[in-house]
């Protein structure tokens, strides 16, 4: 294999990236196909992604693939995603399990269906002791969601007396969070297809992450993307509010050039 894919250093890779997989209608329709083609394209990038994510030495990747907005798609769409999913967790399987993946998932899953939530969970619970690469799928997933759900467990926890208000600082607020149980801190959002927006997703967790985008419609996102995303971040400079100058000692003192938290 052609080792473009370990032309990042290790040392400048982010540990946790996000991506909005976006285009998939579009690229369909330019090639007069249905939508449905798209995503199934999609899912096969989805594929190519997750193997070089794994090979790179990513330590997380998480996929937006069904937003809690998502719902509101024509019910056959709605349906075909669910059955592409469905069959993405089955054929997959096998090379998660061997390739050292620990699958989760963030979102409201119980509001999939039974024969999409069920190899799901399934497959969380047999790759539990994986721990090369985590690979997180957002599904039913929305991030002013995911706070509102916080909002509300830091809410219970004050009523029972186990929380005071004053002591609410934003690491007590995200350890309520379901995400940040498992996940490292965001590094690094790739949206595709040429759209600058957010959409709902890590709201949260964006705060610090570096953005990057490209016009790349996703079923034609692959390797060399993936590639050129991990370049582009590796040539920034995260500050966390801190100067050129701090950093810049920091990063001596660390002895390394990068830096995961403020
Ligand atoms: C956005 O494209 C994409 C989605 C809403 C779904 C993403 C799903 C997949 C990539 C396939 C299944 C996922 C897995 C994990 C197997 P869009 O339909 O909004 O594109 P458009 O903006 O061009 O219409």
């Amino acid at each position: 294999m052609a080792d473009e894919l370990l032309a990042v250093p290790a040392s400048r890779l982010p540990r946790h990236v996000g991506i909005i997989m976006d285009g998939n209608g579009r690229w369909a329709r330019s090639r007069g196909l249905p939508r449905e083609k798209g995503h199934e394209r999609g899912a096969d990038a989805v594929r190519t992604v997750v193997r070089a994510a794994r090979r790179i030495g990513l330590s997380a990747l998480t996929l937006f693939a069904f937003s809690s907005q998502n719902w509101d798609r024509p019910p056959e769409e709605v349906f075909h995603l669910m059955a592409l999913l469905r069959r993405y967790l089955h054929e997959e399987r096998e090379e998660i399990l061997d390739n050292g993946i620990r699958l989760v998932s963030v979102g409201q899953t119980d509001r999939l269906p039974a024969y999409v939530r069920a190899p799901l969970e399934d497959l969380k619970a047999a790759s539990a002791g994986n721990d090369d690469m985590i690979l997180c799928l957002a599904l039913s997933y929305g991030g002013r969601e995911t706070i509102t759900e916080a909002a509300r467990a830091v809410a219970r926890a004050c009523l029972d007396g186990r929380l005071s208000p004053e002591t609410i600082t934003p690491e007590v607020f995200e350890g309520h969070m379901a995400p940040s149980r498992l996940l490292p801190p965001l590094d690094l959002l790739i949206r595709t297809s040429g759209e600058h927006r957010i959409s709902n997703f890590f709201l949260w967790e964006l705060a610090y992450a570096e953005l990057h985008f490209t016009e790349t419609m996703w079923p034609d996102f692959g390797r060399e993307d993936l590639v050129a995303a991990l370049l582009d971040y590796s040539q920034r400079e995260r500050r966390f509010g801190r100067t050129s100058e701090q950093v810049a000692a920091l990063d001596g003192r660390a002895g390394t050039k990068r830096k995961d938290a403020p």
